[in-house]
């Protein structure tokens, strides 16, 4: 047996298991793309040959790929519902608060323990001091997985019993951090269009302000190291404006930032940092 069996070894699943092993926890681990996991068996994670047998490996298991479409159907499809069990899932794919409680209701039927998660963190700040991480679910279960989970980040919280509301808080952190995003961009190009550099305007955001590490970023043009991919971000603002629809709530403060993001990607820039959006308004 392992401590925690961790799913789903992208850029912030990869992360997660770092900090588990960095925090002296035994880890087994599981990705679709089997590569993605040789990193983390040089750092002493166990490699499990399917999603099943990395579940019965540990007490918990925490899931981090696309979305909940994704992880229902790897836990329904790829043998991990019966070893899951009388056990526990950490949810921390992006998502709606009612994807969130669709997942928690199919796995509660089935006898599995669950929190759903939300990171507010790039893979880099992981296990950071301000690093927050929301968890949502039963009180006794967020105390029980606490001892695993709080090397994560310093600035874990458990926000609720009801099950969608990491997702809620996270849908409303991100479009708050968006919207800041949105001035930095449009900040960025005017100071470039009257000919002064965007580090002057860079050097003016608040230091300790993720916003200006974005107009440093632009400054760099330092595209290609991104904690989250524009398709990444783009995927979570997909979330937002469903949850705006069905909630009835006017989805164009999101519905500008995802027009910027679809056309950043069409200019080639999925696989790459928000920080390219710039382009889009150097475009015209
Ligand atoms: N990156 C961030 O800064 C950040 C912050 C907060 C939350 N998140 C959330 O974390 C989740 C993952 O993000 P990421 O940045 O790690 O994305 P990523 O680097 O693109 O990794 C995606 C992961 O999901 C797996 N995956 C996708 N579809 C799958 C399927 N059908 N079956 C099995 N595995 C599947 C991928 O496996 P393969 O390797 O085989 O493709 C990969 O491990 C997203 O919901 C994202 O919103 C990310």
């Amino acid at each position: 047996m392992t401590d925690v069996t961790m799913i789903g070894l992208g850029a912030m699943g990869s992360a997660l298991a770092r900090a588990f092993i960095g925090a002296g926890h035994s880890v087994t681990i599981w990705n679709r793309t089997a590569a993605r996991m040789e990193p983390l068996v040089s750092l002493g994670a166990t490699a499990a040959s399917s999603p099943g047998d990395a579940t019965k490996a540990s007490p918990v298991t925490v899931v981090c790929i696309d979305n909940y479409d994704a992880t229902r159907r790897l836990i329904d499809e790829a043998g991990m519902l019966e070893p899951l069990s009388g056990r526990t899932v950490v949810q921390f794919g992006t998502g709606t608060p009612a994807e969130a409680r669709d997942l928690s209701n199919w796995l509660t039927a089935r006898g599995v323990n669950v929190l759903d998660g939300a990171i507010m963190a790039y893979p880099s700040g992981i296990g950071a001091k301000d690093a927050k991480i929301l968890l949502a679910g039963p009180a006794e279960l967020y105390s029980s997985c606490k001892p695993i989970l709080d090397c994560l980040g310093g600035d874990l919280r458990h926000v609720s019993e009801e099950i969608g509301a990491a997702a809620v808080l996270d849908m409303a952190l991100l479009t708050f951090a968006l919207s800041k995003h949105l001035g930095v961009w449009h900040g960025a190009r005017a100071c470039e269009a009257e000919g002064l550099g965007i580090d002057v305007f860079a050097s003016m955001l608040p230091p300790y302000d993720p916003v200006a590490n974005l107009a440093w970023r632009i400054h760099n043009a330092d595209y290609d190291n991104p904690g989250a991919t524009l398709e990444v971000w783009n995927a979570a603002l997909d979330r937002i404006i469903q949850h705006a629809d069905t909630a009835k709530i006017n989805r164009e403060v999101p519905e500008l930032v995802s027009s910027l993001f679809r056309r950043a990607i069409a200019l080639g820039h999925g696989n790459r940092d928000i920080a390219t959006v710039i382009e889009v308004l150097r475009a015209g």
